[in-house]
Formats: C-alpha cells, structure tokens, sequence
C-alpha cells in the first residue's frame, strides 16, 4: 500500500530556562493510504508533540529540531503558509485532546461549518453551506434540524461528533485524533470510533489515533506504535502486537490494562517511572524499569530496527513468545 505520510528521524525540542529538552527524538513511522496508526505510550511520552509537529501547529518554546514530515511525498516542514493553509483543513485535519471546548460557543454550530467552507472557498454560497453541514450531520447521526442550534445545546458526545464532522468537512486525507473521546463514557466512545471507522471505510482516509486506550486502540487500528520517553520502541500489527510484544515496555503497558476474557489476573503495572527528559542515561531509557535488561542495555541506546517478522523494535534484547522463559510472562495478556 502507498504511504500517505512518512514521518523521518523527527526531532522536536522544549526550549526552557535550563537548556532543550528533546521530547520527540529521532522518531520515524509511515501511515499508508486508507489505514489507521496508533500511538500509544505514557503520559508526556511525546504523542501530542509528534502530532502538533506533524500539522506545524507547535508553538513556542516548542521547535522541529530534525527530520522530514513527508505527505504525500512533500515536506510539510518547507510548506510555505499558503500550503500549510491548504495543509491543514483540506490534507488534513486534527481533533484536539480538548476538542469539545474548540467549539465557538456564541456561534451556531451552522455558522462554525460556514465558517471552514467559506475560508477554504468550498461553498459558493450560504444555502450550498447549509447543505453540506446537514449532509455531514447526518453522517454522524445527528438530527440535521440542529445545525441551528449553539454548542451548549448538544451533550458532550453529540458535541465531539459535531467536532468530528467539522473535522470532516473538507474531506482531508488524514484525520489525527489525540484522546478524541478521553472526556466520554466507554459506550459513547466506542460509539463515536465506530463511526470514524465506518467513515473511513466509505472515504478512504488515513487516521492517527491517539489514545491511553489500549483496547480501543488494538480494536480500532491497523498498525501500533509505542512511545517511551520520546522515542518510538516498538511497531507492530496491531492485532499481534500485545499477544507477541517484542519490547517489554509494550509488554508492560499490556500487562497495565485488564483484558476482556479469561480468568481474573492481577495486573502488574511497570514498577518506577519514567526518565527525566533533561537527565537522559546513556543506554536504553527502559532500561532501569526492565526485567530483561542486561549491561549493554544500560551502556548503549538500542536503535528501531526491523525484526524477522516485519515489526520494529528498538530492543537489545526483545521478547520471544515462543521462548519458554518469555512465554510465562507473557501467558496471560
Ligand atoms: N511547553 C512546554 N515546555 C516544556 N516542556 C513541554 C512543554 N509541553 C510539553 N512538554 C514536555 O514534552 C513532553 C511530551 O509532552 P506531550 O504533551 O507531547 O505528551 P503526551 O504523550 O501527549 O502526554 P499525554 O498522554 O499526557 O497527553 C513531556 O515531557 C512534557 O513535559
Ligand atoms: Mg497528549
């Protein structure tokens, strides 16, 4: 499949009082046409960051400090403001971690469509806007009578739905989503990610899925990255990349969420925390929170390296399920 986006050794840095802190280093991955990426990781891993980078919405102190972000083969990081203008609703468009709070809340949810339609030239005039912001209502399963209502008279998952077919509007090729449904209850949340799925099957676009959500995550994508500290460990398909992790930090975070069937487990957490992003070791930055560190591990950081059955893993030793030693670990996720 062709690679709608390739993101290339990015960088990005804090700029604070005491020096720069990296908080994305040197992270690559590709989405492909028509498929969802994951990215999952702890808080203040780096997720938001790559996302804000991607549609150079970061704002200072934040900088791109290296890398390519490829869209369609062109580097979003040379656009000039007019592509990035062009970039940003119609390639693509982002719904925020807050996104229920982006809505105007003086303006009808009818003039906030008109709004993107008219700024992007989309409509020729009020009744075609009017049209196509009930079409996509629709789509969304709200009653298209209250495209005239204002943002405080729709509940919160009629409000992200209404965000999400904004979103929609221009019909972007990429749709990044950062805890799209963190504020819901888990029925309205599966709910809402259906829908983007059965979307993205009828236009054929690509999402970034950001979310602590592994269940939702593992049903909802088709690739998996994880994030620690900044870097990317581990990509892997996402129906196999919990059964078989490679890392043991994807391990971990498995191992940190109840599963669904089966007998009742104890879950077990990772034990410590993660690593000061102004302090970093020289080894692998798991390395203190890992049962399977060894001394290369604490001396040199292990690069994201394919392994034989086409995941990514930066590990210097990674996991084998199939491995008696390993297997017990990883029996129960
Ligand atoms: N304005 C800022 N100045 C300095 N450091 C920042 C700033 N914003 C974010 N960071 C740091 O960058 C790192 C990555 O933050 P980011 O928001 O990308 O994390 P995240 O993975 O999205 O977390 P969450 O899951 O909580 O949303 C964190 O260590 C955070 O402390
Ligand atoms: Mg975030």
């Amino acid at each position: 499949m062709k690679n709608l986006l390739e993101v290339k050794n990015l960088c990005v840095d804090y700029i604070t009082f005491t020096g720069a802190i990296r908080a994305v280093d040197d992270v690559s991955f590709c989405i492909p046409e028509n498929s969802i990426f994951g990215l999952a990781g702890e808080s203040g891993c780096g997720k938001s960051t790559i996302a804000y980078a991607m549609m150079r919405l970061h704002r200072p102190p934040a900088i791109i400090s290296g890398g390519n972000i490829l869209f369609e083969g062109k580097d979003v990081i040379d656009f000039s403001d007019e592509e990035l203008r062009k970039f940003r609703w119609k390639d693509t468009s982002m719904v925020f971690q807050s996104a229920m709070n982006c809505l105007n809340p003086v303006k009808t949810i009818e003039y906030q469509f008109w709004d993107i339609f008219q700024a992007h030239n989309a409509v020729s005039s009020r009744e075609e806007s009017i049209e196509k912001s009930q079409e996509l209502l629709r789509i969304v399963d709200i009653p298209i009578e209250r495209l005239f209502d204002y943002p405080h008279q729709f509940s919160g998952g009629m409000r992200q739905r209404v965000v999400i077919a904004m979103a929609l509007a221009l019909k972007p090729k990429l749709l990044i989503m950062d805890e799209p449904t963190t504020a819901l209850d888990v029925v309205v949340q599966r709910e809402i990610l259906q829908k983007v799925y059965d979307l993205k099957e009828l236009f054929g676009f690509s999402v970034l899925f950001i979310t602590h959500d592994l269940s939702l995550m593992v049903e909802f994508c088709d690739q998996i990255g994880v994030m620690y500290s900044g870097k990317l460990v581990e990509v892997a398909n996402a129906k196999t990349i919990l059964r078989e992790p490679k890392h043991p930090y994807t391990y971990g975070l498995g191992n940190s969420f109840p599963t669904l069937r089966g007998e009742m487990q104890e879950m077990k957490g990772i034990p410590g925390t993660p690593v000061d992003l102004s302090n970093l070791p020289n080894g692998c930055r798991f390395a203190e929170r890992c049962f399977k560190s060894s001394e290369l591990c604490k001396k040199q950081e292990p690069a994201l390296k394919q392994q034989q059955d086409n995941t990514f893993t930066a590990c210097h030793m990674p996991m084998n399920t199939s491995s008696e030693e390993d297997h017990k670990e990883v029996a129960h996720v």
